[in-house]
């Protein structure tokens, strides 16, 4: 007897040590390679304030897929094409999922909108309507007579704070172009005009999607670390909470208004995307709506504003490429009318110029997280459900298997090529590719060529005074949308019909 139950013991050891060598550390194994992951924190002392670049970093040590733990949570970060391609063509609709963070709650108004939703029948319905309604060529040509407005106010503007010869903060004037056109875009009128209907509380309203964005750009311990989720240390829960319900009260009244036959602009004549959210077929509720039109201004706005300053940037940083698209410039439309958006396919340089500051400076450097909710694969490894999976755009439209000296502002790369940077390159995915691509892709690039072909056609740019051209300080802050570091004082002189 006893010697059965020995028997039996050493019978259930032998085979408990067979099955952790043949199954568990093969399968631990089968995870891509990364830095060590410390106890709590994981590998997060490897990140910098500029993740993208320390993540680049250790993809020369790791490789192109790497694992990485933080706080709690599984990471892989690809830094490549090739890998890319497994994670957002091979595998797209595994991959196409976002991660549950805590402020995504209260920003998307609980996981109603389409930046942050669940991949699923929900947010299937709003990339339907995106494509069917929101983001069609017509649509985009309707607002046109909306952004020329803006483009016209821009030069205005700039030509009023730089009189007499005074310096210009460009960041500001940026900004308020692009959240004037999406303002369009949603309620057919420019954020200024909209006092009609709603008052200061339509400024309110935008400063409260700002600060969201500001609060989201945090990183939230609680997300790492899942057990303090319930303290919210950095009291980010509580203040996602208290601007998501300024905005839910803001848009409910709007909504009311628009149900009652009023616009927030009474003479606005363009159709806008609250009304065309209102009447589609597919009846939506209004936190989808609410959450479609507060996704937009987020990822519409700062990310074609933060695009314009690099170009712009770029352009000061290097004078002899701004003086070739003054001559395309001058050469295309001349100096006796505004350029417009018909004249953007006459003007391949300047298109150039805008495709290699987004592959330089694509304004989300990381796209934004992907999430799996089953197991599924990347290449040959198994990546277990409920992965954070980041592309990191950045590094890889900068790696120098990829591009001849990839560090180089040279647009003529892209001169009279067909490279595209709508998501078939994986080389170059400054709005990503497959499933979750940028919808706003067409809308952005208008915004972004004709915004830059404008400020060059009236306005010859220069660094601020005691600062040469080549010693211009061009790294990224940190943030979801990497805007410069040092944001572009420049003094403009007036060079279209004569003196302003
Ligand atoms: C230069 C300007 C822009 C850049 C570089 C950009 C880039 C991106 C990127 C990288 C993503 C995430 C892709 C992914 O997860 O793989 C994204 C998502 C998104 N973008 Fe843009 N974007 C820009 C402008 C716009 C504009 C103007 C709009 C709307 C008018 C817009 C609307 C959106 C929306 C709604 C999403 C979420 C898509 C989803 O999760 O399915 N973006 N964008």
């Amino acid at each position: 007897m006893e010697f059965a139950s020995e028997f039996l013991l050493l019978f259930v050891g032998v085979s408990s040590l067979l099955f952790y060598f043949a199954w568990v550390v093969p399968k631990k194994i089968s995870r891509p390679p990364g830095p060590p992951n410390w106890p709590i924190v994981g590998s997060l002392f490897y990140l910098s304030k500029l993740p993208h670049r320390s993540l680049e970093e250790l993809a020369k040590k790791y490789g192109p897929i790497m694992y990485l733990r933080l706080g709690s949570l599984d990471h892989i970060v690809v830094s490549n094409a090739e890998m890319a391609m497994e994670v957002l063509k091979v595998h797209d609709a595994d991959f196409a999922s976002r991660p549950p963070i805590i402020a995504g709650k209260y920003a998307s108004f609980d996981w109603s909108n389409i930046g942050l939703a669940s991949y699923g029948d929900h947010f299937r319905l709003l990339r339907k309507i995106c494509a069917t309604q929101l983001f069609t060529q017509a649509r985009l040509n309707s607002f046109g007579p909306g952004r020329q407005e803006e483009m016209a106010y821009m030069v205005e503007n700039i030509a009023k704070h730089s009189h007499g010869g005074k310096l210009v903060e460009i960041r500001p004037i940026f900004h308020q172009l692009t959240s004037n056109i999406i303002c369009h875009m949603l309620f057919g009128t420019r954020r200024e005009k909209s006092n009609d209907l709603l008052g200061n509380d339509f400024d309110n309203f935008f400063q409260s999607n700002t600060k969201m964005l500001k609060i989201m750009n945090k990183l939230n311990i609680s997300d790492l670390i899942p057990i303090l989720k319930w303290f919210d240390l950095q009291g980010i829960e509580r203040s996602m909470k208290h601007e998501s319900n300024q905005i839910k009260k803001f848009l409910s009244k709007i909504l009311k208004e628009y149900r009652k036959g009023n616009k927030v602009h009474a003479n606005s004549t363009s159709t806008d995307f609250v009304e065309i959210l209102l009447s589609l077929d597919e009846k939506l509720d209004d936190k989808s709506i609410m959450g479609v039109l507060t996704d937009i201004i987020a990822a519409g706005t700062e990310t074609s504003s933060n695009t314009l300053e690099w170009a712009l940037s770029e352009l000061v940083h290097h004078p002899e490429i701004m003086k070739k698209a003054h001559e395309e410039l001058d050469r295309v439309v001349g100096k006796n009318r505004a350029v417009v958006e018909s004249d953007l396919p006459n003007l391949p340089y300047l298109q150039a110029i805008v495709k290699e500051t987004l592959r330089l400076h694509p304004a989300v450097p990381m796209a934004i997280p992907h999430y799996n909710l089953k197991d599924s694969q990347i290449s040959n490894y198994k990546i277990p459900a409920k992965t954070n999976v980041l592309v990191n755009t950045w590094a890889i439209s900068r790696d120098p298997k990829a591009w001849k000296n990839p560090l180089d502002f040279n647009p003529d790369r892209f001169y009279n090529s067909n490279i595209s940077v709508g998501g078939s390159n994986y080389n170059l995915l400054p709005f990503g590719s497959g499933r979750r691509r940028c919808p706003g892709l067409d809308q952005a690039q208008i915004v972004v060529e004709c915004g830059l072909a404008t400020i060059l056609q009236a306005f010859d740019w220069f660094p601020r005074p005691g600062v040469k051209p080549e010693d211009m300080n061009m790294m990224e802050a940190t943030g979801l949308t990497c805007p410069i570091a040092e944001a572009l004082v420049c003094g403009p002189t007036f060079r279209l019909y004569g003196e302003k």
